[in-house]
């Protein structure tokens, strides 16, 4: 019984240990939106930064320079979604 006891605590821990060490990756790692626009959008110019334009004006911004790096839809709308998640 004391084993089993054991047992349980063990995969406890772990699952807690577990749980504390993804999120902490969750927190370090980049977004696909980011890593997108991190590679793409400082070719031809400095990194814009996200506070630069609004909301309301980044989609007509992503999508003529997204078409100018040829990004594909889905990479302009991670940056998009990127760029208002920080902005
Ligand atoms: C092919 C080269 C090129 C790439 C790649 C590029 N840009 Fe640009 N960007 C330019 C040029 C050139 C300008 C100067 C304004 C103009 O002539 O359009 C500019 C200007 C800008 C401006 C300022 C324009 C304004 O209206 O104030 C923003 C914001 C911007 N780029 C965002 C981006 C973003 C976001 C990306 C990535 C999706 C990106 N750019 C990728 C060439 C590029």
């Amino acid at each position: 019984m004391k084993h089993l006891l054991f047992i349980i605590a063990a995969l406890l821990s772990f699952a807690v240990f577990e749980g504390c060490n993804s999120s902490q990756v969750e927190k370090e790692s980049r977004s696909p939106g980011e890593i997108a626009f991190r590679s793409n959008c400082q070719r031809c110019h400095i990194l814009p930064k996200p506070s630069m334009k609004s909301d309301e004006q980044w989609p007509a911004i992503v999508s003529k320079y997204g078409d100018k790096a040829n990004l594909t839809i889905t990479d302009q709308k991670q940056i998009l979604a990127y760029l208002i998640a920080n902005n």
